[in-house]
C-alpha cells in the first residue's frame, strides 16, 4: 500500500492544455483509457450498447446507467489477507439522464410518444451501477458477466431506517412495482421501506466497507398533471416549497405515466427521497438502506472522520444555492476490529449544521428536538416540528432537516458540493475537513436580473433581498467558486467548534470578476504558463492517501463567457499545505469531470466524465461532443469497437507509463 507521508507535487502532475478540445487529455508520461461508459453491459444477461439507444427499457437494467458521478474502488481481499490492486468493485452513481440523448426520438411528449417503456428506462438509468473491474496483463477492463454487477435504480427495493423510519410523513401510498400495476391502490406503506434512488450525486464510504450514494435533485423528477400546493399554511406545502418540489418538476414527466411520481396522487413520496443510501458492494442481494439520522436534503457527498477516540463523524454539503453545511456525528463508537458490529451505526447520532462567524470560528449547530432557534423557540415548541415526544419532534426534524437548520441560524453557503477530510499523516494530526462551494448567482445585490425568491418563508415571489456577501462566502455573483475548510476543536469530531478559513476563492487571474477580498486566489498556481491551473466552479473533491487534494470542475465547458481563459473542465491537483495548484487533466466538449478513486497501490485513477455534449438534442445528438468514440476506437478489450453514435458519459482509468506511483 502506499506510504504515509505528505507527498510534494511533482511536476509530472502539471501541464495537461488549457485549449478546448473533445477528448480527455492528461500530462505526457500517462495514459488514459475508457473503463466504461453508459450503455456498457455490467452484468449477466447484459447486452452491448448499440449507439442508437435504441436498448429498451429491460436492457438499460443491466448496462452502465447514464451521468456517473461520484464512485468508490472497493478492492478485493487475497488470500493473505492484503488489499488487491488488480481486482475490485467500483460502485458508481448515476445522477441523472439526458432525455434528449437517452431515446432514439428524445422524450417525445406529444401524441402518446412518451410511453410507460421510456418512463422506465429513464428511471433504469438513474440509481448506481456496480461494477466488477480487473487488471490482467496491465490493461483494465470490466468484467461483463460478474456476479458482482449489479443496478439499483429507481425502482429498487430499499429499506428506511433510523429516527425518520415509520413516520407518517413516510407512509406514502403503496405500490406494486410491475408495468401492469402502477396506480397507487389507495392503500398506505408503513414508512420503513422505499423504492429506488435517484439523483445520486456525489457519494461516500464507510471504514466498515459499505458504499453510500446521496440523493441530490430528487426533487425534479416528480411532478404533477395539476397545480401543486406550495402554501406556506400546509404541512406539505411548505414541505414542497422549501425543497423546491412543483408540477413541472425538471422536465421528466415521469408522473406522466408513473402515478408514484405524481405529486398530488402520492404527496407523501418525496420524503422517500433526498437521504444518504448505503450500499453492500460485496452482496449483489443486500437491499439498500435509506439512513434518515443523517437529514434529509439535496445530499452531496458524505465524507468520514474516525478520530483518536474511534468517534466516527460524516460531513455532507446540501448543494443549492444558500443552502448548508452539516456534519452526523455516530452516537456509538466505530469497531476496527469488528466490521459487522458497525452495521447499524448510521442509525443513531445527532445531526449538526455549520454556523460560519466572521472571526474565522464557526458553530456545529444540533438539530435535537432542545435547541433554541433563533426566534428564542426550541424545535420542540416549533409548529413545525411539534410532536407527540422527542422521537417524533425528531423525526420531522429530520424529514425537514432545511427547515430545522434554517431556525437555527445556520449560514446560508454558497452551493455546497462535496467534502473530502485531508489525511492525518506525516505528522499531521488536524481534522481538517473540505467544502467545495461550486457558485452562487442568488447572493449579493450585482446579479442581474436572475430573481431571488427566499426559500425558507417563500418571501419575495422576484427581487427580494439576497443574502448578503459574508466572512464565508465573500464574492457577490460568485461565478467562479471556492474552497472552504474547517478543523475541529480539540481534534474531536465531537467538537460543537472549529476554525476555519478559504483554501482558495477560484477564478482565471485574468479576468478576476469580483477581487474583492485578501483572500482572492491564495492558491499559489502554479503551472506553465503561468495561470493555466486556472479553475472555476470547484465541484468534485477528493483527498488521495498521499495527503494530496484533487478537485474537479463543472463549468459550462467550452471556453466561452467567463471561462474564456480557463477553457475546458479540469482536475487539478493541489498540495493543502502550499496551496499549489497543477492542472492534470483536461475534459471533452461541454461536460464536468466528477468523480474520483484510486487503487490501494496507489498505481491507477479512476476519474469520471460526465454529460459531454450537454445540451445536445435529439435531433443532433453529437452537435457538441461525440466522445468517447472520437477518442477512443477500440474497447478496452482491443479488439471491438466503440459503436459510433451519441456522446456518453464513462469512467477513463489512468495509469502512468512506466507503471509507477500516480504523481511520482
Ligand atoms: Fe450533482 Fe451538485 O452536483
Ligand atoms: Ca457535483
Ligand atoms: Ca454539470
Ligand atoms: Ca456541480
Amino acid at each position: 500500500n502506499v506510504p504515509a507521508n505528505t507527498r510534494a507535487l511533482n511536476a509530472s502532475l502539471g501541464g495537461s492544455a488549457t485549449a478546448v478540445v473533445d477528448r480527455v487529455t492528461v500530462p505526457a508520461g500517462y495514459t488514459a483509457q475508457l473503463l466504461v461508459a453508459w450503455g456498457d453491459p455490467i452484468m449477466p444477461g447484459g447486452t452491448a450498447f448499440t449507439g442508437t439507444a435504441s436498448e429498451t427499457a429491460a436492457q438499460q437494467a443491466r448496462q452502465f446507467g447514464m451521468h456517473n458521478d461520484g464512485m468508490h474502488f472497493f478492492p478485493f481481499t487475497g488470500a493473505s489477507g492484503t488489499l488487491l490492486s488488480d481486482r475490485g468493485v467500483i460502485c458508481v452513481n448515476n445522477e441523472y439522464t439526458h432525455e434528449q440523448i437517452l431515446f432514439p426520438d428524445g422524450p417525445n411528449l406529444s401524441g402518446g410518444n412518451y410511453t410507460l417503456e421510456k418512463t422506465r428506462k429513464s428511471q433504469n438509468a438513474h440509481g448506481v451501477s456496480v461494477v466488477e473491474v480487473r487488471r490482467i496483463n496491465g490493461q483494465w477492463s470490466v468484467v461483463k458477466n460478474s456476479p458482482y454487477g449489479r443496478r439499483i435504480t429507481a425502482n429498487t427495493f430499499c429499506r428506511v431506517s433510523g429516527p425518520a423510519a415509520g413516520h407518517a410523513l413516510l407512509k406514502a401510498k403503496a405500490h406494486t412495482i410491475t408495468d401492469t400495476a402502477t396506480t397507487p391502490t389507495g392503500g398506505l406503506t408503513d414508512g420503513t421501506y422505499a423504492y429506488g434512488t435517484i439523483n445520486n450525486c456525489a457519494h461516500g464510504m464507510t471504514p466498515w466497507g459499505t458504499y453510500l450514494t446521496c440523493e441530490e435533485n430528487w426533487n425534479g423528477n416528480f411532478g404533477s398533471t395539476s397545480p401543486v400546493s406550495t402554501s406556506v399554511s400546509t404541512e406539505i406545502g411548505k414541505l414542497n416549497r422549501r425543497y423546491g418540489l412543483s408540477a413541472g418538476g425538471f422536465g421528466y414527466n415521469w408522473h406522466v405515466n408513473d402515478p408514484r411520481f405524481d405529486l398530488n396522487l402520492n404527496p407523501m413520496e418525496p420524503h422517500l427521497f433526498g437521504w444518504v443510501v448505503e450500499i453492500d458492494p460485496f452482496n449483489p442481494r443486500a437491499v439498500p438502506v435509506k439512513r434518515t439520522a443523517l437529514g434529509r436534503f439535496k445530499h452531496e457527498s458524505a465524507q468520514y472522520v474516525v478520530d483518536a477516540n474511534q468517534r466516527i463523524a460524516f460531513y455532507m454539503g446540501d448543494d443549492e444555492r444558500n443552502e448548508y453545511i452539516y456534519k452526523f456525528v455516530c452516537a456509538g463508537a466505530y469497531n476496527p476490529t469488528n466490521k459487522a458490529a458497525n452495521r447499524d451505526l448510521l442509525d443513531s447520532g445527532v445531526l449538526y449544521v455549520a454556523r460560519f462567524d466572521a472571526n474565522l470560528t464557526g458553530q456545529w449547530l444540533a438539530l435535537e428536538p432542545g435547541t433554541v432557534g433563533v426566534d428564542g423557540v426550541a424545535l420542540r415548541d416549533n409548529p413545525n416540528f411539534a410532536g407527540a415526544n422527542d422521537a417524533e419532534v425528531k423525526a420531522k426534524i429530520l424529514v425537514k432537516t432545511r427547515m430545522a437548520a434554517d431556525a437555527v441560524g445556520a449560514t446560508m453557503m454558497d452551493r455546497p458540493e462535496w467534502t473530502g477530510a485531508r489525511p492525518r499523516i506525516g505528522g499531521f494530526q488536524e481534522i481538517e475537513v473540505y467544502c467545495t462551494l461550486t457558485n452562487n448567482s442568488q447572493r449579493g445585490t450585482n446579479n442581474g436580473s436572475q430573481p431571488y425568491t427566499n426559500p425558507t418563508d417563500g418571501s419575495g415571489a422576484s427581487g427580494a433581498a439576497r443574502p448578503a456577501i459574508d466572512a464565508a462566502n465573500p464574492r457577490a455573483n460568485n461565478v467562479h467558486g471556492h474552497i472552504i475548510r474547517w478543523r475541529e476543536a480539540g481534534q474531536s469530531v465531537t467538537a460543537t467548534t472549529f476554525s476555519w478559513d478559504l483554501f482558495v476563492q477560484a477564478g482565471d487571474v485574468a479576468t478576476s470578476k469580483t477581487p474583492n477580498s485578501s483572500n482572492d486566489f491564495k492558491g499559489n498556481i502554479i503551472d506553465s504558463p503561468n495561470g493555466s491551473a486556472d479553475y472555476g466552479a470547484p465541484d468534485g473533491l477528493w483527498f488521495d492517501d498521499f495527503g494530496r487534494l484533487w478537485v474537479q470542475t463543472d463549468q459550462v465547458g467550452d471556453g466561452s463567457g467567463d471561462f474564456v481563459n480557463i477553457g475546458s473542465n479540469v482536475m487539478v491537483c493541489c498540495d493543502p499545505n502550499t496551496g499549489e495548484t497543477r492542472r492534470f487533466l483536461t475534459s471533452p466538449n461541454r461536460c464536468e469531470v466528477t468523480g474520483v478513486t484510486m487503487t490501494p497501490d496507489g498505481r491507477t485513477l479512476f476519474v469520471g466524465i460526465q454529460h459531454p455534449g450537454e445540451d445536445a438534442t435529439a435531433a443532433n445528438p453529437t452537435q457538441f461532443s461525440n466522445w468517447p468514440q472520437n477518442q477512443w476506437r477500440v474497447e478496452a478489450d482491443g479488439v471491438t469497437p466503440l459503436p459510433a453514435g451519441r456522446p456518453r458519459s464513462g469512467v477513463v482509468v489512468i495509469t502512468k507509463d512506466d507503471g509507477g506511483l500516480i504523481g511520482s
